[in-house]
């Protein structure tokens, strides 16, 4: 048989959905193990919005839409950058896929030659160094340190630019460190990116997420000149509770977005025609519930924090935005827990799966492997147990 693509096979499969399919594996043989793992609201699809999904499937909206996304969507778009974001797009400038993740590929794809490279702070999402690799680009991962906040500086973004950088990847609010840039460090950001003519993909999907009365500031408000250059990705899939009903979309100019155009009218045909009229309601309906889903995220990571940091041997950073937690497990490296020893976070996620029944991330995928990341997108109940838990751990008692 002839080889496989080389690019294709040089992929590695996504960590975090790895641990999260061991995970329901354990839960459904009946194992009493609780999920840190996933990035994805633990709450329904608010009401009004499931109405309209069904409402879609009985009026016979059913069949393909503009491959970029219906009109009235990508107005509703347009209108909620105005309204969250101060931005004004056209329709034209915007395109829709079948949620953010694609449209960060999509994004790649409009502005990657092979061999460009693309600038990717750590620790980053996982899927954003594997996008990158898809699309032939050669990603430059730039370690930011938890003692900033996790936070990338002007000077270290200017440090890394060559004569090859085609973009930098900034996701903000950030998975997985929860950490959102104030509008004065973006601007620093924004004069590096335009002195230097690169473009930005500027994930802002947990940009509704945002704690401690803080101020979500987008990367493409700073001036029109980082505008231009700005790759705008979001969806509705964290702010509204809709991860499976698979929308995102991309803002960008005239010319990227004409470019994504054409590749979407190839590669997806149109997103599900059910749910963009669910997301159109998401979009334009009073945010009620988005608001209640924040309230309650922010009580949650409150007591995850506050307690987390009363555990010996771990601690973690307040973070201002998303939903997950890095817990710093610095000092138990190079200790023996059940017999093991541990050398990064690799090892302790799989011993704390299986003596403690907890599933979290090792933070070796997103390039910090001294780190485990706790989503809070689950009960209090979870996380009060789940901390429990892990004080039982590393008193290695198993559960
Ligand atoms: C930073 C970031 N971007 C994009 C996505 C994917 O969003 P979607 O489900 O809309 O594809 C995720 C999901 O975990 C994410 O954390």
């Amino acid at each position: 048989m002839k080889e496989l693509s080389k690019i294709a096979l040089a992929i590695e499969p996504s960590a975090t959905m790895a641990i999260d399919t061991l995970f329901k594996q354990m839960k459904a043989d009946g194992v009493d193990v609780i999920g840190f793992g996933a990035g994805e609201p633990d709450f329904n699809t608010p009401d009004d919005i499931k109405a309209v999904g069904k409402a879609a499937i009985d009026n016979n909206e059913t069949r393909y839409t503009p491959s970029s996304g219906t009109v009235e969507l990508r107005k509703a778009i347009a209108y909620r950058l105005k309204e969250d974001c101060g931005l004004d797009y056209t329709v034209k400038q915007i395109s829709v896929s079948n949620g953010a993740k694609p449209c960060v590929y999509v994004s790649l794809r409009a502005i990657i030659n092979p061999g460009d490279e693309v600038i990717l702070p750590s620790p980053f999402w996982v899927s954003y160094s594997e996008l990158i690799r898809m699309c032939g680009g050669v990603p430059v991962i730039i370690e930011t340190r938890e003692a900033d906040d996790f936070k990338l500086t002007a000077q270290e973004l200017a440090d890394a630019i060559t004569p090859k950088t085609k973009a930098m990847i900034l996701n903000n609010p950030s998975n997985p460190t929860g950490m959102m840039y104030s509008r004065a460090e973006l601007e620093e950001l924004a004069k590096v990116v335009v002195e230097k003519d690169i473009y930005v993909v500027c994930d802002e999907i947990y940009y509704r997420l945002v704690y401690d009365g803080g101020e979500f500031y987008s990367f493409a408000a700073v001036s029109p000149e980082a505008k231009e250059r700005t790759l705008l990705v979001n969806g509705v899939s964290k702010s509204y509770a809709m991860t499976g009903w698979r929308i995102g979309y991309v803002a960008a100019n005239d010319q990227i977005s004409t470019v994504i155009a054409n590749y979407l009218s190839h590669c997806t045909g149109s997103p599900s025609s059910i749910s963009q009229k669910a997301a159109l309601e998401a979009l334009t309906a009073p945010q009620d519930s988005v608001e209640f889903m924040r309230q309650a995220f922010q009580r949650r990571r409150d007591y995850m924090v506050e307690h987390m940091n009363k555990i010996d041997g771990v601690s973690c950073i307040m973070p201002h935005g998303a939903f997950y937690v890095m817990m710093n497990i610095e000092k138990l490296i190079g200790r023996k827990l059940f017999g093991q020893t541990i050398h990064s976070s690799d090892e302790f996620a799989s011993l704390f799966l299986k003596y403690g029944k907890v599933a979290v991330v090792p933070g070796t995928s997103f390039n910090a492997p001294n780190f485990v990341r706790w989503s809070y997108a689950t009960s209090l109940d979870n996380i009060k147990e789940g901390l429990r838990r892990l004080e039982l751990f590393l008193q290695e008692k198993a559960v």
